[in-house]
Order: structure tokens, then sequence, then C-alpha cells
């Protein structure tokens, strides 16, 4: 039989936007034993982190829970679940993941009307109300953090202008939630899709998602309970269009989350755990905090690559605070700049997507990987390998800029 070796990950320095390193508590809670799904036990565990997920998404609403998959899936979930065909949908677009939003939103049978911005911005918060007065949707789409270009899009009067028009407002929050702040009650946002992998720091593998009634009493209305679940031969009489996907039918996702407990899918236990201790230490941090922690990191490292004479990527007024772009210098091949990271430092950095393939590289301050330690790291790392490349640059410099940010801090 062949041999096969001990499994044995490098470690690394994940400064990607996800995923990133994550903490060793969190890891520690995935070794404990798997309990059954409907122990009361774990059950337990299911009522408290729905608990935290209403603390960290920042909202009174009933349902905050976990849909099994990566983050996709709970975008999708949220989705497929509202949108019936031919259902009106609007999505702003201001870089990948927004066309992944449109991209969804068709498979679910909308008739989709996007609007584009050159990547590197995003939309005045006008223009996309406009939009909504223009289009009268059933329901806007929109990313609140654009990893693939770093940007932050306000969303404040969007929920309101949405309320008022009773359109649905849906927002990804995926790398966001536990780095900014995402004020899903304050904003008037219906429906929430956050992430596990990047602010939060768990491995990928759930999307916590939270909604409010106005979105319960749509999946109220097309809810379907599995024929093998039912004690009578009841009869679907129902005339609306049933939510296409089982798996990801929220109306069947919150009867298992709910005292219903019925049962859906299997739940993965061990990634519960993760996601249970992974809010909890945001929690114990402290989301203002956390947030401060990402601002204060994210300065140093943009002063730091500016100290080396490199050029960020975008509008500066409205940049992630958790993703920094840096244009890769003239003539720099940036896939080989990446892998010399990754040999001799073993230290991961990000490039980008469509139009800014080979024009950026994205560098994460998320979570756990957000550190002095990891930015200083990054920067050291980052100038041997442009020097190594033939880039002309202030050495030590990128450092010193760094350092001189982090002294203002503890000062
Ligand atoms: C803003 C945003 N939305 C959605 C996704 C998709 O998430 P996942 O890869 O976990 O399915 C990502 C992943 O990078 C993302 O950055």
């Amino acid at each position: 039989m062949k041999a096969y070796r001990d499994l044995a990950p490098s470690p690394r320095i994940i400064m990607t936007p996800g995923p990133v390193e994550v903490d060793p508590r969190v890891l520690r809670a995935m070794s404990y034993p798997v309990l059954g799904q409907f122990d009361p036990e774990f059950t337990w565990l299911m009522n408290e982190t729905m608990e935290m997920l209403r603390g960290v998404f920042q909202t009174a609403n009933k349902w905050a829970y976990p849909v099994d998959g990566t983050s996709r899936s709970g975008i999708e979930a949220v989705l497929v679940s509202l949108i019936e065909p031919g259902d009106k949908v609007l999505v702003p677009i201001y870089g990948r993941f927004g066309f992944l939003l449109a991209e969804i939103a068709r498979r679910c049978g909308a008739q989709v009307t996007v609007m584009e911005r050159e990547w590197g911005g995003v939309f005045p918060q006008e223009e996309i109300i406009e939009g909504i007065m223009r289009n009268r949707p059933k329901l806007v789409a929109l990313v609140h953090g654009e990893t693939s270009t770093g940007r932050l899009q306000p969303l404040e009067g969007i929920g309101r202008a949405c309320r008022e028009q009773d359109v649905l407002l849906v927002v990804d929050a995926v790398a966001t939630i536990g780095g900014v702040e995402v004020a899903v009650d304050a904003w008037a946002v219906d429906a929430v899709i956050g992430g596990t992998q990047k602010c939060l720091s768990i491995p990928a593998g759930l999307a916590p998602v939270t909604y409010n009634s106005r979105v319960e009493t749509i999946l109220l209305k097309r809810k379907r309970i599995e024929r093998g679940l039912l004690m009578e031969d009841a009869e679907d009489t129902k005339d609306f269009v049933a939510i296409r996907s089982n798996y990801l039918d929220l109306s069947q996702l919150q009867d298992y989350w709910g005292p219903a407990r019925l049962n859906h899918h299997t739940e993965a236990t061990t990634m519960l755990y993760a996601l249970r201790e992974g809010l909890r230490l945001t929690l114990e941090e402290g989301l203002e905090n956390r947030f401060a922690r990402h601002a204060r990191h994210e300065s140093a490292l943009a002063a730091g690559l500016l100290g080396m004479g490199l050029e960020l990527f975008g509008d500066p007024s409205c940049k992630m605070p958790m993703v920094t772009c840096v244009r890769i210098p003239p003539g720099v091949d940036g896939e080989s700049v990446r892998t010399m990271l990754l040999e001799h430092f073993g230290l991961e950095i990000a490039s980008s997507f469509g139009p800014l393939k080979g024009r950026i590289w994205r560098i994460g301050t998320m979570g756990y990987s957000c550190s002095k330690r990891n930015v200083l790291l990054a920067l050291g790392a980052l100038e041997a390998a442009l020097l190594r490349h033939g880039v002309s640059l202030p050495p030590g410099e990128a450092l010193q800029a760094a350092m001189d940010v982090y002294a203002i801090g503890s000062g």
C-alpha cells in the first residue's frame, strides 16, 4: 500500500483578504468531541451562537444563524429564498462580488438590472437611491466591503430609502463583519450575510446570516415542509412559487434553528464550535476595540507601503480598513513577487481579479492576522522581495514609517 506522509501544513503568515490565520483558541474548539445535533447540550450551543451573532450583527432580529457552506451559500440562501422567477432585482456593482450577486439573482430567475461603477470607487448613496426610484425593484443586493478592489460602500441612507419604498435590502457583509461597523438595525438592512474566514478568523465553512420580519413574512408564505416530515397526508395547495433550493431554503433552516428543531441537514457540529468560539472572542475583545485594531494596523501598513514608494490603488475616501490594494510597480511580475514572499518568508498576499489582475496586490489585515507583528513582517518581506526584483526604493523607510505610526498609537 502506498504510504502517505503525515498531514503537516506549513505555518503561514496569511495577509490576504481571506482566508486568514485562525485564532488557536478556535482551532482548539474544533478538536472537541462531536455532539449529536439534537443533543440538548448542542442545541444550547446553537442558541448561544444565535445570541452572539445578534451581538456581532448589532441586531435585535429573531433570526441570526449560520448556513452550512462558505459565504456564497449564505448569499445564495437569502437570494433563492426571497426571489421568485420574474422578480425585479437591482444590483449596484463596483467589483467582482457585485457581479456574483447579479449572477446568483439571475440564476434564481430574477429580472436583474445592474448599475456599474469603475473598479476602485463606490456609489454615492443618492445614485443608488435614484436607481431604486427609477427601477422600483422588489430587492436591492449590494456588497458592503468589496474585497476585489478594497472599497467600502456606505449604506446608512440606502436602507431607509428602501424601507420607504417597500424594497428589500440584502447586503453582503462577508468581508466586513467583525472588522468594521455593520449596524444591521440602525441601517435598516433586511438581510445580511457575514463571512467566517475573514475578520472573524474562523475557517471557511459556515455563512452567518441574519434577517428581519419583512424577510420572514416572505419565507413563511413560500414555506413547504418536506413530505417525509409531515405527520399526515397534507396536500400542498399554496399558489406561490416554492423556494427552488432545498438545501438553502431559509424557511426550513429557521425551523431547524428555532424551537421546532425540524430535521433538515446534519449540522456541521465542529464548525459550529469554531463559530461559537470565534464569536465569543470577538465579543470578548469588544466590537469597538476590534474596529479600532483593524484601523490601527491598516494605518501602519499604508504608511509603510507609501514609505517604500509604492502607490495605493483606489479612492482613499472609501477604502476598506481590512484590505489595502497596492499598484504593482511597472515592469515587475506580481506573481513572481508573491511566490518569493511565500517561499522565503512563508507569507501570503493576494493578487486580484478581472481588470485588476496583474495590476494590484491586495494585502489583508483581518482578524487574527491583523497584528503589528504581521504588518512589520509583511513590509520587511515585501521590501526585500522588491529589491530582489530590481525595484529601486528607499531601504528601511517602510518599517520606520510603520513603526512611527505604532509609536504614536502607544504614546
Ligand atoms: C465580499 C465577498 N463576498 C462573497 C465572497 C464569497 O465567499 P466564499 O468564498 O466564502 O463563498 C467573498 C470571498 O472572498 C467576498 O470577499
